[in-house]
């Protein structure tokens, strides 16, 4: 049907006959000529319909937007004052032959442009995706998979598809169930990840595994988490954390050569869980913003604000100062605006100092809660934090996780408001995670990753012994803020298994009720092994500049898990439900 891509079209062309298909951008008539941005994948090439030439003319004048037209003509130079140095195709134009419409369009529902609505644009996606923004972000997605699919392919992994029609796997999401006609009253769970799966087929000595693999989680959706998405899975037999990591950082790095034409630093810096923690309240920090946590416990352990000393002398909270370089001069109703950010972490306030002169001590600093602070302490912070004249202080104390979620918040929030994000890429891995994390509401024990990671500890007693303090085999992999990939070393002893099983709370008879098909396999000669997975929409979404994985995707949901687009999640007839063996409650 066509000859040339729109986009395609350059001054080496000056001359030549050539047939475009594509769909109309815009249709102006400009006294007595008409001209038409006509737009395909490739990109957008001005078309001049000459009132000269009756046919394609009269057809012209019928062109709305989004027309779907075909458009036969001569390329030729536009006179050097019309250029477009906006457009590729800015120094040429189409002079048509012929105009054909191949299918009109209705009035446009939608604006087509970034001021349309998320609803509005993912009702009408098709329409969306012909945006060059949306062509430009689905075409680097398919060159990111290829270039991981060549890496992988060179390294010996062989691409295995596993089931979507399966068991629960705990990943520490709710499950998405689909019921059995079959087998009354029983459900598969769609999977959360393809984790016991993969650790199957290194059982099966498949050796080296990778897939792209769509996930399923019910869980709370944010710019960076759909129902469902996609995972670059990989798994390797007879592996340590450093093999495991090596080839992750091979494939990141060669991905982003192949995809961006960028080489990122390296080696990848390692951050323990702890550092990460107490440096920037994160175990996903953002290395781009150059401000720091300081923990100021000691300056203010004696000070009569309780607010301050309480957590002081609390081994489990901490107080700590973050500084905002030059930012005295924020309005009240500015820092009013970032205490009521950090109660969005559920900080409890936000003190904070603006400090004038930090020779006078006490006298160089103002604060509401200077009068409380002694002079000691006010010297102290402001060695500890390094302050000159014109910085501001600002200062969290509670419980350590409190603590590290809204001043780490909150350090994101002000590196980003005063302009002080490092410009490029800077990927780390994060390591030595705790291996539990410990619910005082429920009074129990949870696992940081999943059930089926190593601890640091090979055996049971010594793991038992102290829960707490153990440390994982597992490891983040963290690009500018985003945890893009996380994996582990495996469990791969039976009583090891059953060892974290138990403290997690699942007995002998609900593991093997639960899991039972993994630690049988456990028990056959199970290789060591290891793995990780990557957020494929993450880093596509990173690699485009998107600030939400919605729009790497070319169908997503909704933040309310819907697809305004096909109406799903939908009603069933009751013959449906008859034959699920499923009968409705009422709604509540
Ligand atoms: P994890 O749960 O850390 O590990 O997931 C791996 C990576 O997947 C991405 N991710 C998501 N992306 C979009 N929407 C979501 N809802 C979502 N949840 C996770 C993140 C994350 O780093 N089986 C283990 C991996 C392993 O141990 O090998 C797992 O799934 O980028
Ligand atoms: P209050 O004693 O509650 O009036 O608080 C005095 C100052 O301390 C105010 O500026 C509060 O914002 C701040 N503040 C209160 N609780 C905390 C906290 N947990 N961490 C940091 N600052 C706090």
């Amino acid at each position: 049907m066509r000859t040339h891509l729109c986009g395609n079209i350059n001054e080496n062309l000056n001359g030549q006959s050539v047939v475009l298909c594509g769909w109309v951008e815009r249709a102006r008539d400009l006294g007595g000529l008409i001209f038409v941005g006509l737009r395909d994948h490739a990109g957008v090439l001005q078309v001049v319909i000459e009132p000269d030439n009756k046919t394609a003319f009269a057809e012209a004048e019928k062109l709305r937007n989004e027309f779907c037209i075909r458009v036969t003509g001569q390329v030729r130079l536009r006179p050097e004052s019309q250029w477009n140095e906006d457009m590729v195709t800015g120094k040429v134009e189409l002079l048509a032959e012929t105009v054909e419409v191949l299918n009109a369009s209705a009035p446009l529902p939608l604006l087509m442009s970034d001021e349309d609505g998320e609803e509005v644009r993912l009702k009408y996606r098709y329409l969306d995706l012909r945006r060059t923004r949306m062509q430009h972000n689905l075409r680097l997605r398919t060159r990111l998979t290829k270039a991981i699919r060549n890496f992988l392919d060179g390294h010996d992994f062989l691409d295995i598809e596993t089931p979507i029609l399966t068991r629960a796997t705990p990943e520490g999401a709710r499950d998405y169930l689909v019921p059995s006609r079959a087998q009354a009253q029983r459900f598969f769970a769609l999977p959360q990840s393809p984790q016991l799966f993969k650790q199957l087929l290194m059982m099966g000595g498949m050796d080296r595994y990778y897939q792209i693999a769509r996930c399923f989680r019910d869980e709370d959706l944010r710019a960076d988490r759909q129902p469902e998405f996609t995972q670059l899975d990989l798994e390797m037999a007879f592996v340590e954390e450093s093999d495991v990591q090596a080839i992750a950082e091979g494939m990141v790095r060669a991905v982003f050569r192949a995809v961006l034409n960028v080489e990122l630093p390296g080696p990848f810096p390692r951050l323990s869980w702890a550092e990460a923690m107490r440096r920037f309240g994160s175990d996903k920090p953002d290395l781009r913003i150059p401000l720091e946590l300081v923990t100021v416990c000691d300056a203010v352990r004696s000070v009569e604000f309780k607010v301050f000393s309480g957590p002081a002398n609390d081994p489990a909270s901490r107080v700590v100062a973050l500084k905002a370089p030059g930012a005295a001069g924020l309005s009240r109703k500015q820092i009013d605006d970032y205490a009521a950010y950090a109660g969005r972490y559920a900080a409890r306030g936000l003190a904070w100092m603006k400090v004038n002169d930090p020779a006078a001590g006490v006298e160089g600093v103002q604060s509401p809660i200077a009068k409380f602070l002694d002079a000691d302490a006010i010297v102290a912070i402001l060695a500890a934090t390094d302050a000159v004249a014109g910085d501001l202080l600002f200062f969290g104390a509670d419980k350590e996780p409190v603590v590290n979620a809204f001043m780490g918040a909150l350090r994101v929030k002000l590196g980003r408001d005063l302009g002080l994000v490092e410009p490029g890429w800077r990927p780390l891995w994060v390591v030595d995670f705790p291996m539990f994390e410990f619910d005082p509401d429920d009074q129990r024990y949870y696992a940081l990753h999943h059930p089926f990671t190593a601890p640091a500890v090979a055996d049971p007693d010594s793991l038992q012994a102290d829960p707490s303090a153990s440390v994982s085999r597992a490891y983040d992999m963290v690009l500018n803020g985003s945890e893009i990939g996380g994996g582990s070393i495996r469990i791969h002893d039976p009583a090891l298994q059953q060892a974290v099983f138990d403290l997690l709370g699942i007995d002998e008879a609900e593991a093997r009720q639960r899991f039972g098909f993994l630690l049988e396999a456990l028990r056959y000669g199970c290789p060591p092994h290891g793995g990780i997975a990557f957020g494929i929409d993450r880093i596509a979404a990173l690699m485009c500049g998107e600030d939400s994985i919605r729009e790497v995707i070319a169908f997503p949901k909704t933040t309310t898990a819907g697809c305004p687009l096909t109406g799903a999640p939908s009603v069933v007839d009751s013959v449906q439900l008859d034959e699920l063996h499923i009968q409705l409650k009422p709604e509540q």
